[in-house]
């Protein structure tokens, strides 16, 4: 039987009693948000007739602190007659808003001065929030999504299903994947303006151009005024349709290539290679490059998929956080690293110069693109996909050189991986994409073909309980600093501090 501090927090929470448990904690859940929190507080000094001290209110943040603290006072149970006068509603009262005075402070977790508090460079360890999408665990080499084994899913399942996972959270019926495959092939054309756009920029890199033509497509959705969670979710729909087409278009202006158009029957990947290359693709081609959006459509939370829920923290809609997010994905110490590691290749030139190529940069301290990881500290579970498909690609084209500069690398690198620097998904994904005959100025826009699934599912989670993101940074810079107009500090008229100045008026 439940302990009647339970039933208390389960009224005042307005949740059923079976979710206080030991996980229960403070924004935990949408129920237990600041405003409740004080009324939670004002539901206990009333019942136990006590007034909480204002530090104490930032430390009772979670069901097995409160217990512990009502069990401190000498109760192990409050009178039953009292539990219906737990359901207070947010009435005015000083008390009341007195608790209501701790939000902002209790949003920042600590009352600390910030300069004592730890300084936590890149948020490396750091938990920002809760999510059911993803696990990542990097000394096992794990990743599930939304608990299916990455393997599974890369050996089983189509980019398709697997998006649908990620955004509904389950596998879908036979029914539910026919209606989501039927939804994207409808949606896969490009707005007539939009296409202007991608005609105006056909000179850009794909990415520049790539993060312009989302935010555009954005003006342009018919539901661009709603952001309900059911239209953010048609709109996140359309944007993993119309991407692929997007990549493909500027890439035919670019080339002053007329776009083709997108096929009407053919899945996710086959139509995005078809596009591309302007034939309908081999199956093991389509199958190879399906497996590849799989592998990269989720992975937790990395820079770009932070930048998307940063976004939606602040409920810009979604085509802004996408925006940010291949903004973020850009940079070549995350996506653009894919386009780095061909770079590499092609610098290497023969596999015979690799191991000089490899002990050079690291005497200049140079990482080497496609090697270590944030989280990863043995084999990323991703890279053997992309090894295998390399070696069988090189092999099948005749043409090993390639693979051969990678695997030189990787055994110059094999001293690294004691200290958990390891191969990571970009080694061999580009090389993948070489072979493909998927141009090199491509390799991080498929990424994106890929990972927006994962990001309208990291959206989504967001704004099922909202918190805006908002860390604090720590202010190591000049204090007391005097202003004084441009044309002073140029003749030097003007003294430089606060000091100087007073002195100087004492002195005329
Ligand atoms: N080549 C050489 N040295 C590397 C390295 C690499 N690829 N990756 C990490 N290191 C070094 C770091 O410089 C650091 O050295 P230090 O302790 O002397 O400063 C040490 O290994 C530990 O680094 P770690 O904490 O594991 O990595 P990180 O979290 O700081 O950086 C990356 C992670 C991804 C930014 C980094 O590994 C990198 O730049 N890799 C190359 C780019 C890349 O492939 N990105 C794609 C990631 S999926």
């Amino acid at each position: 039987m439940a302990e009647p501090i339970e039933q208390l927090i389960a009224a005042t929470l307005d949740i059923p009693i079976s979710w206080v448990n030991d996980e229960l904690e403070y924004q935990s859940l949408p129920q237990w948000d600041s405003l409740q929190h004080a009324a939670l507080m004002v539901t206990i000094e009333e019942t136990y007739n006590l007034k909480i001290d204002p530090d104490l209110t930032l430390e009772l943040t979670s069901f097995p602190k409160i217990k512990a603290f009502i069990q401190s006072l000498g109760y192990l149970e409050y009178p039953s007659d009292r539990c219906r006068a737990v359901s207070l509603p947010m009435a005015q009262g000083t008390s009341q808003d007195g608790h209501a005075a701790l939000v902002p402070r209790l949003r920042h977790g600590t009352r600390r001065e910030i300069s004592q508090a730890q300084v936590h460079r890149g948020l490396e360890g750091i938990i920002f929030d809760r999510t059911h999408i993803s696990l990542i665990e990097g000394q096992t080499g794990t990743l599930l999504y939304r608990g299916y084994s990455i393997h599974d899913l890369a050996q089983c399942s189509t980019f398709e299903e697997t998006a649908y996972l990620l955004i509904h959270g389950k596998l879908p019926t036979t029914a539910e994947l026919r209606a989501l495959e039927h939804d994207l092939r409808d949606a896969r054309c490009i707005p007539g303006p939009v296409t202007e756009i991608i005609l105006a920029m056909r000179a850009a890199h794909p990415m520049d151009a790539l993060r312009t033509v989302i935010s555009a497509l954005g003006t342009f959705d018919p539901e661009r005024m709603d952001n309900s969670p059911e239209a953010t979710r048609r709109k996140g729909l359309r944007l993993m349709a119309q991407v692929p087409t997007a990549v493909a278009m500027h890439h035919a202006l670019g080339s002053s290539q007329i776009p083709v158009a997108p096929h009407e029957s053919l899945t996710h990947a086959a139509n995005f290679l078809y596009m591309l290359q302007r034939v309908v693709p081999s199956a093991r081609a389509a199958r190879l490059i399906d497996k590849d959006l799989i592998l990269h459509a989720e992975h937790g939370s990395n820079a770009s998929t932070f930048a998307a829920r940063i976004a939606a923290g602040t409920c810009a809609d979604i085509h802004a956080a996408i925006t940010a997010a291949v903004a973020t994905f850009s940079g070549p110490l995350h996506g653009g690293a894919v386009e780095n590691v061909i770079q590499m290749i092609e610098d290497i030139g023969e596999p015979h110069r690799a191991a000089d190529y490899v002990r050079h940069r690291l005497i200049r301290k140079h990482p080497i693109m496609g090697f270590g990881h944030r989280v990863y500290r043995v084999e990323d579970p991703r890279v053997r996909y992309f090894r295998e498909a390399a070696k069988e690609l090189s092999a099948e084209l005749g043409d090993p050189k390639w693979y051969e500069i990678l695997e030189t690398v990787v055994r110059e690198m094999q001293a690294y991986s004691r200290h958990g620097i390891h191969a990571n998904v970009d080694l061999y994904a580009g090389l993948v994409y070489h072979l493909l005959g998927i141009p090199h100025d491509l390799s991080v826009p498929v990424f994106v073909v890929s990972r927006v699934a994962g990001w309208v599912a990291h959206v989504l989670e967001q704004l099922e309980n909202n918190i805006l993101i908002r860390p604090l940074l720590h202010y190591v810079g000049e204090v007391g600093a005097s202003y004084s107009p441009a044309t002073e500090r140029e003749t030097g008229r003007w003294p430089g501090n606060a000091a100087d100045l007073g002195s100087e008026r004492s002195e005329s």
